[in-house]
């Protein structure tokens, strides 16, 4: 293995007060650092940082950085991606340090993604805690959570993930839902079920991100306040058949989604057998409008 896990998320974002509200007083993420500019970073557990925002109009992703387990791993996969022609680029000091990292590359995934590759980040002196969960975010060596990114083809994406960035293959959800074909493969770089996942291409760099908690609770309570405060759910309360996460999906400020979760499934490379699941949901996770109101 090469990457150890998800270590940060970039945003572009239109609405800079909108976001913070929405981080801060929706997730219950905290903003541990303020960039010139009007951007800010997002803290959710021992790392200084997870989610760089920054201002723009794109409203979509901006980077992915990946968390490389040593500097010798680090190596062996730059030498893997020279030899396979993809062109990657050292980070100027500047850079590294406006990262917080010990190393940096700069390159892009085959459906573009903006991609790093980094070595030693920068550990918070302050503990993180939220006031408005109970417990706290599973994050930490698994890394902040998953993403599903674009693909302009899910073979090469899988391809370059496994062969170049040492990630495994964890399964494949395939079927029908609601008259779309769905085939989606999901992939780990550590015990975390997936990491980053591929579908077929997206209208944004990203279809969600996904932090999960450590209390079902709260879920629910960021649904409520979800609910509360006007952010449009995309997905009802449901539980996915693979990762087993019991979650829900709604609507950033930029109109991508998030997802949820609690409970997610955790691989044993030593027993784990790649399988493909017929369905995206056992229960739940319906788009809230397909369901026509009950007649009296
Ligand atoms: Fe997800």
């Amino acid at each position: 293995m090469s990457v150890a896990q998800l270590g940060y998320l970039g945003f572009e974002v239109s609405d800079l007060p909108a976001w913070e509200d929405f981080a801060t007083s929706v997730l219950g993420l905290k903003v541990s650092q303020r960039d010139t500019g009007g951007g800010f970073r997002l803290q959710m557990d021992s790392h200084s940082y997870r989610i760089l925002i920054t201002p723009g109009t794109a409203d979509d992703l901006a980077v992915v950085g990946w968390e490389i387990e040593s500097d010798t791993a680090l190596s062996e996969c730059l030498e893997r991606l020279k030899k396979a022609g993809v062109e990657v680029n050292e980070a100027t000091a500047q850079e590294r340090a406006d990262r917080g990292v010990a190393a940096l590359f700069k390159l892009r995934d085959p459906a573009g993604a903006p991609t790093e590759l980094y070595t030693g980040p920068t550990l918070s002196s302050e503990a993180f805690t939220s006031p408005l969960l109970l417990s706290k975010f599973v994050a930490e060596e698994q890394g902040l959570g998953h993403l599903v990114l674009t693909a302009n083809s899910q073979d090469e994406s899988v391809q370059f993930y496994s062969d170049l960035l040492g990630f495994k293959l964890s399964d494949y959800i395939r079927c029908d839902l609601y008259g779309y074909a769905v085939d989606i493969a999901f992939m780990h770089a550590n015990s975390r079920h997936h990491s980053v996942a591929f579908g077929a291409k997206q209208p944004k760099g990203l279809h969600h991100f996904m932090l999960e908690v450590a209390s079902l609770d709260d879920v629910g309570l960021c649904y409520d306040r979800c609910l509360k405060s006007g952010v449009r759910i995309m997905q009802t309360l449901g539980r996915h058949p693979n990762d087993r996460m019991f979650s829900f999906y709604a609507k950033t400020p930029s109109g991508f989604q998030f997802e949820l979760g609690y409970g997610g499934r955790q691989v044993d490379d030593a027993t784990w057998e790649v399988t493909t699941h017929p369905c995206v949901s056992e229960w739940g996770h319906h788009h809230p409008q397909i369901f026509a109101p009950r007649k009296k």
